[in-house]
């Protein structure tokens, strides 16, 4: 069975629960991503396929099942210092900026860290330019809805492929030491910079405390515009002037809100609005 086979009732009720529980868009065209993503629980469920699956979902399901479905339609696509760009803005704009303002504790939020190449890739920004920023204290929270990628992130190991895609040998040689299976494993003042924890974007973000700095990035695209304008507002909220965003290449808060702006040349970093 292809997915296209589904009724519009049954991707009706399928596509509005992953908006309802993690924001996804899906739309018709998608229809292929759910074969291949639903397919293989309905089998361990035994379910003969992802009809019967749907049917199950629709009569008060284990919480465990729909989150495992939820989990399964997330895309976890990262990579270590992913555009480059950002983390050259974290430490030639940003840092300087917060230190001229006269801040020694800052807190950054990886808000979609998937297997944790981001908050890593901040923390060892944040290690290569200590010597600029003495007593400077960092904390860096980094979330995720899915579990299986916090796992990972919690772990610090990572495959040869995985370190050769955007970090700097110098930084693998430094930071990293080669385990077995031809693995990196990452060290522990590195990782020890990072507190990783579940967390739904949709949720309340009240319980987090307020932040510096937030990377945001590559997850809103998958976001309809009005659920993308809801994050970008309570970002605001939790951010502390100056504040600064990080969001995807191919993210912007404009058109969306109002109360974060483009930093003028700088791509992909926003600010709060006056
Ligand atoms: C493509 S990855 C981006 C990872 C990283 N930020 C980067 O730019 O490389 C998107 C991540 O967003 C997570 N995600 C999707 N919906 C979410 C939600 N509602 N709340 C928190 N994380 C979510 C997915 O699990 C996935 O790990």
């Amino acid at each position: 069975m292809a997915a296209t086979d589904l009724t519009p009732d049954e991707f009706g009720f399928i596509s509005t629960l992953l908006k309802d529980r993690s924001g996804l868009a899906l739309t018709p065209d998608k229809g292929y991503l759910l074969e291949t993503r639903l397919q293989p629980i309905a089998r361990t469920h035994g379910l003969t396929d992802v009809k019967a699956l749907i049917a199950k979902l629709r009569t008060a399901p284990p919480a465990a099942l729909v989150h495992e479905v939820i989990e399964s339609m997330t895309t976890n696509e990262s990579m270590f210092f992913r555009d480059t760009k950002p983390f050259d803005h974290l430490s030639k704009v940003v840092f300087p900026a917060l230190k001229a303002a006269g801040k020694s504790r800052i807190r950054i939020w990886s808000a979609a860290c998937s297997t944790g190449q981001e908050p890593y890739s901040i923390a060892m920004t944040i290690k290569e330019e200590a010597a600029k920023y003495p007593g400077l204290q960092a904390e860096i929270y980094a979330t995720d809805l899915a579990e299986k990628v916090l796992e990972r992130s919690r772990s610090g190991i990572y495959s040869q492929f995985e370190v050769q895609r955007g970090l700097p040998i110098m930084l693998l040689m430094k930071y990293f030491k080669q385990v077995p299976g031809n693995m990196w494993q990452l060290n522990a003042d590195i990782k020890s910079m990072v507190t990783f924890a579940p967390g739904n974007l949709l949720g309340s973000f009240a319980s987090m405390g307020k932040f510096d700095i937030i990377f945001c990035r590559n997850v809103l695209i998958y976001f309809d515009e009005k659920a993308k304008a809801d994050v970008m507002n309570r970002i605001a909220t939790i951010l502390n002037p100056p504040g600064y965003l990080f969001l995807g290449g191919a993210e912007s808060t404009i058109g969306l809100t109002q109360k974060l702006v483009p930093m003028g040349d700088h791509r992909g970093l926003f600010t709060l609005g006056v």
